[in-house]
């Protein structure tokens, strides 16, 4: 069966004629004038590969991983030594722009090949049928899949990845990612600490980082264009000093309409390159889980909680924090159990933040373990971190860790015991439970 293909650039009209002639492997279904035209072609289903010649400099991550997501894979024609070393890193097959019409067709026929191998996302959605599911049925293209294959030539990953996540209403993911990646990097590990908040980014704010960069935006977009190597990646980062030793921070966006910045799939790329250089990488999650694109029936479109979903798919530990009150403890029990819908192979661990009398009455670590041994899923409580107003205070006042504004602080205490010891819960099932009965 021939394939069909789509083809994009002004050299195109040579190699067109050169295919044509070949009678057999590939057939041009569109000759197209500019890139729009062709991403929306491909996604009408009408060809199975695209061969861009001469104007590739418009291919980025963000235009390949959408061309594949239709099934469509992907060959440059360059003379350039540069470009193609960038389009090589991103996954495309390259040759030359006078390559001969056999050898071109065989390029074409071995992405598409390889692109079939990869599992692309019909495949990966579990399904043995063949489908076009990101068009057919975007809540099936929205499940978890895969992490995106590692471009060539990237370290190999080393350092674990730690999400700091947790329900909205501000339970303090961010002040125990910052103060976890201090004490990990106090402790001697090189640390890394990176914000992917797609709704209020604010490591920046709470290092006192007068940080206009979006450290985290600039290498997921490096990487969009297949230029984030190492050297690249290690300029991007901010560099920390905590107590004598330095953290390396990704900080994030500086505005919230800038969330398509930070695609899924190149904040893999940096994640993965990250892992390489650090012994850990703490993570600052966004809080939503939702699928709410779903609705919008374009799984093209970016999806504000990608980053989110993918920084917990990727993660080698959950840290799941909850306000420890009558409002952030159901928050949480909600939260996790949209979790294990959403991320199955995640396994969370429960943190509760702000623990106070005030809130749940006398002996308040008690009366929380009680509440959640009756109403929470069964999973161990992992910590309960005291509220502090006065440490946590003095630290944002400062722009500066616990572990320096107030050493010997509880709070700090407590998240340091997060940081030492090898936290891997036992994977456990949910208990589902009715959240209109949980009650202190
Ligand atoms: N254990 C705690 N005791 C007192 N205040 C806290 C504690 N943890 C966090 N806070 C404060 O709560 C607010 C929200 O914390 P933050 O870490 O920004 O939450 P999130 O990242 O979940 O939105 C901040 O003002 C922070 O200083
Ligand atoms: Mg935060």
């Amino acid at each position: 069966m021939s394939l069909p293909v789509l083809t994009l650039g002004t050299a195109a009209a040579d190699f067109v004629s050169g295919l044509e002639r070949l009678h057999g492997p590939v057939t041009v279904v569109r000759r197209c004038t500019e890139l729009a035209e062709m991403l929306a072609a491909a996604q009408s289903g009408l060809a199975r590969a695209a061969i861009v010649a001469g104007q590739t400099q418009d291919l980025d991550g963000g235009v390949v991983e959408r061309l594949h997501s239709a099934e469509v894979s992907v060959v440059a024609l360059t003379d350039d030594d540069g470009e193609r070393r960038r389009l090589e890193g991103l996954g495309i097959r390259t040759g030359a722009e006078s390559v001969e019409p056999e050898a071109l067709a065989a390029l074409v026929a071995e992405s598409a090949a390889q692109l079939q191998g990869l599992g692309a996302p019909a495949q990966a959605a579990g399904s043995g049928t063949q489908r076009l599911v990101g068009l057919a049925d975007p809540a099936r293209a929205l499940q978890p899949r895969d992490a995106d294959p590692v471009p060539p030539g990237l370290p190999a990953a080393q350092g674990e990845l730690v999400a700091v996540w947790g329900p909205a209403g501000a339970p303090g993911r961010t002040t125990v990612a910052v103060n976890l990646a201090a004490e990990f990097a106090a402790a001697g590990q090189r640390a890394l600490l990176v914000d992917a908040d797609t709704y209020g980014a604010s490591v920046a704010a709470f290092l006192g980082l007068l940080d206009e960069s979006a450290a985290l935006a600039h290498a997921c977009r490096m990487a969009d264009q297949g230029v984030l190597d190492r050297e690249a990646f290690e300029r991007v980062c901010l560099k920390v000093a905590v107590t004598g030793t330095t953290l390396r921070v990704l900080t994030g966006i500086t505005r919230v309409d800038r969330w398509t910045e930070l695609r899924p799939a190149a904040l893999a790329t940096v994640l993965e390159l990250a892992r390489g250089v650090a012994d850990v990488v703490v993570v600052d999650c966004g809080f939503s889980l939702e699928h709410d694109e779903e609705l919008s029936f374009d799984s093209m479109a970016p999806r504000r909680n990608g980053a989110t979903l993918r920084v917990l798919e990727l993660a080698d530990r959950v840290v799941a924090v909850g306000s420890a009150d009558a409002v952030g403890l159901p928050r949480l029990v909600r939260a996790l159990d949209e979790l294990e819908h959403a991320v199955p192979s995640a396994s969370a661990e429960v943190v509760l933040n702000k623990v106070r009398s005030a809130a749940v009455g006398a002996r308040p670590e008690a009366q929380l373990r009680e509440a959640w041994e009756r109403f929470g899923p069964v999973r161990e409580i992992r910590a309960l971190l005291p509220a502090d107003p006065a440490a946590a205070d003095a630290a944002l006042l400062g722009g500066s860790v616990l572990l320096e504004s107030a050493p010997n602080s509880a709070l700090r205490h407590a998240i340091a015991g997060l940081a030492g010891s090898q936290l891997q819960a036992p994977r456990r099932g949910l208990r589902r439970r009715a959240l209109a009965k949980v009650k202190f």
